[in-house]
């Protein structure tokens, strides 16, 4: 990617520079100067993609008669149904591709796509190749200024498609967490099209990966699929996923399966496990943090509660299976060794509350002593005046 990178800055400044000279000789330049700030931002200006390779025309006269002259191989503006054939002349061409290390699929992949297969049949609403990368400020992916950048892509789709990523998703891409996923990791940027229901959780788990296998392994994925529900979707949403806790258990369930049934007591069963084990671990971790406030030595316990929530952690994802003996055993370890730490701190509080109680008897004793010895010193004085 770096390499590229800078094999591909390297090539845009030898370029710019016979750029500048092809250009000055570019007279369509001189009349449209609106277009021409775009333009030469662009990687096509970059690269002598000149405006006469979309659009013909004469580009050595100032005569506009001439400049659009027909015998020129004018073609004015191009319809929009036009659009990803002229671009695709190029970009799905592997000799003229090639010496830029391009991919020559976006037009094949396109064409598959809603978008291209209802422009098919004559359908010009949807999105044409400039739609998402502007006519004549087309910039590459990785440029942030890019249409196509992802921290934009939402707002590139959302021109046409009002603004649906509202969930955790969109709130960590606003965040500038760069793992989180676009519009275009899902649906694809040039194959934009809904998931196949039984895709879902290939599409989730390219990032969730312990999820899906599980989910995979449980008794709804066939069910799912035969019934055409959308797999992770139909629990956790696709375009307003909340962040998920306990409560989920008492919703969503319930969407499906009647509330006295045997799939609704499963999940009440593992909702319990979790909690249990949730709540053990809470408890600890806070007798944890009041003892270290008293300066007490608590690493070999934080170790062990690190141990225990990795157990915790790992049923979250495995709870997907519905596979009770797997979620019982792991939330079973978890939960005892924060119990096991949690009585430990609690005897431990014990001891230092005697401690305490001790050390105040102490001081109070030998305060009282003061008091007799001070009394007793006075008395004496007293009796000498
Ligand atoms: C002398 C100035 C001049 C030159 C040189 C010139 N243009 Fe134009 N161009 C114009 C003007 C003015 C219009 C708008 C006139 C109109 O709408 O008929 C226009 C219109 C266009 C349009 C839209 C036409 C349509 O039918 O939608 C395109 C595309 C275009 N020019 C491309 C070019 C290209 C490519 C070149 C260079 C080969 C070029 N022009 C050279 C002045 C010029
Ligand atoms: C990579 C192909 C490409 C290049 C290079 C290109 N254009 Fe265009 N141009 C288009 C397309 C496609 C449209 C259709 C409008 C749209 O989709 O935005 C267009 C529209 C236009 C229009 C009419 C609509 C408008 O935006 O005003 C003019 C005028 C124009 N181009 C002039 C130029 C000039 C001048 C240059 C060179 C500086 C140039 N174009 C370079 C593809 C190109
Ligand atoms: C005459 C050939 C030609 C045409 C027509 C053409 N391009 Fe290009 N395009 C190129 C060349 C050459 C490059 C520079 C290669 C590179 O980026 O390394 C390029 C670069 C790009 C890039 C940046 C790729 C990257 O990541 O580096 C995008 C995006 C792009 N073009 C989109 C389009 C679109 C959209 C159209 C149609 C409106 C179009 N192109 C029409 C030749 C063309
Ligand atoms: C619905 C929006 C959309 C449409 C329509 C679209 N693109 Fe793209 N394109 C993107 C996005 C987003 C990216 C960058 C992210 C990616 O590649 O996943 C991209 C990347 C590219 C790249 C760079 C790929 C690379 O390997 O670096 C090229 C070239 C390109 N598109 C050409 C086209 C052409 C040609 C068309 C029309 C046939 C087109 N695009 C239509 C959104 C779109
Ligand atoms: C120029 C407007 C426009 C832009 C920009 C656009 N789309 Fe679309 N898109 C449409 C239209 C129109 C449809 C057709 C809706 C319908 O089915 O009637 C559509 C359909 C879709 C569908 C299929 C919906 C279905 O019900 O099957 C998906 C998915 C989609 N777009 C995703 C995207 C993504 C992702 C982007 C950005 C990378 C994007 N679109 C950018 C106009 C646009
Ligand atoms: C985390 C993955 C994911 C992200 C991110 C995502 N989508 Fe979707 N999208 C889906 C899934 C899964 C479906 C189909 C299941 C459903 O209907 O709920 C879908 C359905 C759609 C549809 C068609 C059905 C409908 O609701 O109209 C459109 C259009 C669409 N998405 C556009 C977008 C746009 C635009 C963005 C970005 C702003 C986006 N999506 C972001 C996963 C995603
Ligand atoms: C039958 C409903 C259901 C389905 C289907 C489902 N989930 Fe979940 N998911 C839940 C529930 C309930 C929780 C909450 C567990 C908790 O935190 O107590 C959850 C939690 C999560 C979490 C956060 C906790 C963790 O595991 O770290 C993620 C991420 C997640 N699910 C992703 C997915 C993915 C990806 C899929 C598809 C492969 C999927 N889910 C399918 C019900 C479902
Ligand atoms: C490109 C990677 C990626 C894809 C694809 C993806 N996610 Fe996520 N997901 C993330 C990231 C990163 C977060 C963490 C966001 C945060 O907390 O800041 C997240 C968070 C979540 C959460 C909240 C977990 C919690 O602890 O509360 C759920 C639920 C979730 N995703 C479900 C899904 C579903 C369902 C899909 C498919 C429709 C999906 N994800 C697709 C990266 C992805
Ligand atoms: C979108 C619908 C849907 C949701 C939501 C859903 N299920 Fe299911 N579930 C099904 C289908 C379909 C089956 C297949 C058997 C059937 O039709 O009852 C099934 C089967 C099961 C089974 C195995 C069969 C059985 O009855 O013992 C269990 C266990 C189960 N679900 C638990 C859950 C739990 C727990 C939740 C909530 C976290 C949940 N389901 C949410 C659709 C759903």
């Amino acid at each position: 990617m770096s390499a590229r990178f800078l094999s591909i800055m390297i090539l845009a400044l030898a370029l710019a520079e016979l750029t500048g000279r092809a250009q000055e000789q570019n007279f369509c330049l001189v009349c449209h100067s609106e277009i021409k700030v775009d333009y030469l931002e662009s990687i096509h200006a970059a690269f002598n993609v000149t405006c006469v390779a979309c659009h013909g025309g004469d580009p050595t006269t100032l005569d506009s008669r001439a400049a659009h002259a027909l015998e020129a191989f004018f073609r004015g503006t191009p319809q929009r149904a036009e659009i990803p054939e002229l671009c695709a002349s190029c970009h799905s061409d592997p000799m003229r591709m090639k010496p830029y290390g391009l991919r020559t699929d976006q037009y094949a992949e396109y064409q598959t796509s809603r978008h291209g297969k209802l422009l098919a049949q004559g359908d010009t609403r949807v999105a044409v190749c400039t739609d998402c990368h502007t006519a004549h400020r087309i910039l590459p992916a990785w440029e942030p200024r890019s249409t196509v950048h992802f921290e934009n892509i939402p707002s590139t789709c959302a021109r046409c498609h009002a603004q649906r990523d509202q969930g955790v998703h969109s709130a960590a891409l606003a965040k500038g967490n760069t793992k989180a996923p676009t519009c275009a990791t899902c649906h694809g940027a040039h194959g934009a099209a809904p998931p196949g229901v039984e895709n879902v959780s290939k599409v989730c788990g390219m990032c969730h990966l312990a999820e899906r296998t599980h989910f995979e392994s449980s008794p709804h994925k066939k069910s799912m699929d035969a019934q055409n529900i959308g797999e992770c979707a139909s629990c956790h949403g696709s375009h307003t996923i909340e962040p998920t806790d306990r409560k989920l258990f008492d919703t969503v369930c319930t969407n499906c399966h009647g509330a006295d049934s045997r799939a609704h007591l499963v999940g009440q069963k593992i909702k319990t496990l979790l909690l249990a084990a949730d709540e053990s671990l809470r408890e600890a971790t806070h007798l944890l943090e009041q003892a270290q406030q008293r300066a007490v030595d608590v690493s070999a316990y934080r170790s062990r509660l690190i141990e225990a929530r990795s157990y915790f952690l790992q049923a979250l994802p495995v709870q997907h299976s519905l596979d009770i003996p797997h979620i019982e055993e792991l939330t079973r370890r978890a939960k005892s060794i924060a119990d096991d730490v949690r009585s430990s701190l609690h005897s431990f509080q014990g001891v230092m509350a005697i401690r305490l109680l001790g050390l105040t008897l102490v001081w109070v004793f030998l305060l009282l002593l003061m008091i007799v010895i001070y009394l007793a010193l006075r008395e004496r004085r007293g009796e000498h005046l």
